[in-house]
């Protein structure tokens, strides 16, 4: 087992995910994507089959994207420090008019992709801790990159319940900032504002900004060796600070929002 086109690699192979077991590098095709495997049948553990497509070669973008959102999102969340300026930029998002509900629905199916072939690279290992130097990042990365996997599944169930408007949440346009405070803090009806349950579902939006913030810049930079964007040992490491120098800055937007929302 070898990982043929990491830098740590003991072996010189063609492959561009790293997992030492594929020769073809995979596009978004839809043809292709019925040949991923997912690896029962795998001898080496980067999670794929080692004979077809790997499945981190479709986690990496589809993750960049999600990511590019999750950005915009924590920076116009962070706003609510100031709810007119929320308010304002709500507005100017929702005046996209007919382009908005596009941009959802293809958010949604790239989110929906992510997260079925996500859980599908889990199904074999689950939330086994493996070691060996077969994974982008390490082991206790690699780990922790599926333990937030699945803390941030629950809780985008959760806060798309509870606020997306498809699903009948709270969120309301035109009382952007007071719709999402209620959303969030009293989620709980007819408890009071601090009771118990509406504490408990306060933290755990805590919980989702920290796994979501771990999950993105821990992805961005495993996710380019993964796509070959970083080939060498130089510029993986000079991307992996870039990102520990991120995830400080993405953390506090997202304690701002949830002080603007929770606690003022
Ligand atoms: C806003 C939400 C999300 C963002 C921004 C995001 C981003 C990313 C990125 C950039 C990667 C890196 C790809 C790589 O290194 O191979 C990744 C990997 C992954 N994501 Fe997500 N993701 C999100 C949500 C989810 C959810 C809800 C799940 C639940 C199943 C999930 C499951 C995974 C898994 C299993 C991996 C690969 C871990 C591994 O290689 O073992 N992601 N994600």
């Amino acid at each position: 087992m070898c990982v043929e086109a990491s830098p740590k690699s003991k072996c010189g192979g063609k492959s561009n995910c790293g997992c030492g077991g594929h020769g073809k590098s995979a596009v978004l095709d839809a043809r292709v994507i019925r040949t991923i495997k997912f690896g029962e049948e795998a001898a080496h553990q980067c999670s794929c089959s080692g004979g077809g497509r790997c499945p981190r070669h479709y986690l990496a973008p589809t993750g960049y994207v999600l990511g590019g959102f999750l950005i915009l999102h924590l920076a116009v969340n962070a706003l609510a420090l100031w709810p007119g300026r929320f308010q304002a930029a709500v507005n100017r998002l929702h005046s996209l008019g007919a382009l908005l509900p596009v941009l959802e629905i293809s958010l949604a199916a790239v989110l929906a992709f992510h997260i079925a072939v996500g859980l599908r690279l889990m199904r074999r290992d689950k939330l086994k801790f493996i070691t060996g130097d077969h994974f982008h990042g390490s082991p206790m990365r690699q780990w922790l990159q599926r333990v937030t996997a699945v803390i941030l599944l629950a809780f985008l169930v959760f806060h798309m319940a509870v606020l997306q408007r498809w699903f009948g949440g709270r969120f309301d346009p035109q009382n952007a900032f007071s719709s999402t405070s209620h959303g969030i803090w009293q989620f709980w009806h007819g408890q009071a504002t601090g009771s118990f349950p509406n504490l408990l579902f306060a933290q755990f939006y805590l919980l989702g900004i920290f796994a979501a913030v771990y999950h993105l810049t821990n992805g961005i930079a495993t996710g380019a060796e993964v796509l070959g964007l970083v080939s060498t040992p130089l510029a993986q490491d000079r991307l992996w600070r870039i990102c520990v120098i991120a995830a400080p800055a993405l953390l506090l937007a997202g304690l701002a929002a949830w002080y603007a929302f929770v606690v003022r």
